[in-house]
């Protein structure tokens, strides 16, 4: 059976729909926010959802040294952040590139303009080649808007693509 070419499953993988939001790390004094597209629920009880994390990014240290990440669902008008947010982030008092964070209940940062959030300890992690899966328990989750549904943003959104093969597509 002919091996699909790298650009056929660069289109096809990039079908997938998937959110985008931000992940919020720390370390001890380190922290970070992440634009991440690599999100999904996988198990009810407990209830864990899955990240899968660049091996190489500064988010992948701090969630290892942190032991927790935040998912911060956005509003779906506003998608500005994403481009900004991924390059390690600046922090400045309890601001990560101008936008105020909070401590999360696992110590890690939740953004006060984030419209949903998620915040987990680490169960367990997949160490997947390129990338890290981590499986977080969910600890803490709530809404920060007075809309009763926010819509929230997604890839489909943007121009942006993440994922597919890492040569010959793109
Ligand atoms: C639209 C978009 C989606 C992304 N999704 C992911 C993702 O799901 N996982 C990942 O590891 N990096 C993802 N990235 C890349 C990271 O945001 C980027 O590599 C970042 O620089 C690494 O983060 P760091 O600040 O922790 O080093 C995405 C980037 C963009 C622009």
């Amino acid at each position: 059976m002919a091996e699909p070419t790298p650009e056929t499953l660069n289109r096809v993988l990039w079908k997938i729909p998937n959110v985008l939001c931000l992940i919020g790390s720390r370390s001890g004094d380190e922290w970070n926010g992440m634009t991440q597209s690599w999100v999904t629920q996988v198990a009810m009880e407990p209830v864990l959802v899955a990240i899968s994390v660049d091996a190489s990014a500064v988010t992948n240290r701090l969630i290892r040294e942190g032991g927790s990440f935040s998912i911060n669902l956005w509003d779906r008008e506003d998608t500005r952040p994403f481009v900004k947010f991924s390059k390690p982030a600046i922090k400045d008092g309890m601001t990560l590139n101008d936008r105020a964070v909070r401590e999360g209940v696992t110590g890690a940062p939740i953004f006060e303009e984030a419209v949903a959030y998620l915040e987990c300890t680490v169960w367990q992690t997949i160490e997947c080649g390129s990338h890290d899966v981590f499986l977080g328990e969910v600890v803490d989750a709530g809404f920060q808007t007075d809309d009763d549904d926010p819509e929230v943003a997604r890839m489909e959104d943007t121009r942006m693509k993440y994922g597919g093969v890492k040569r010959g597509g793109h």
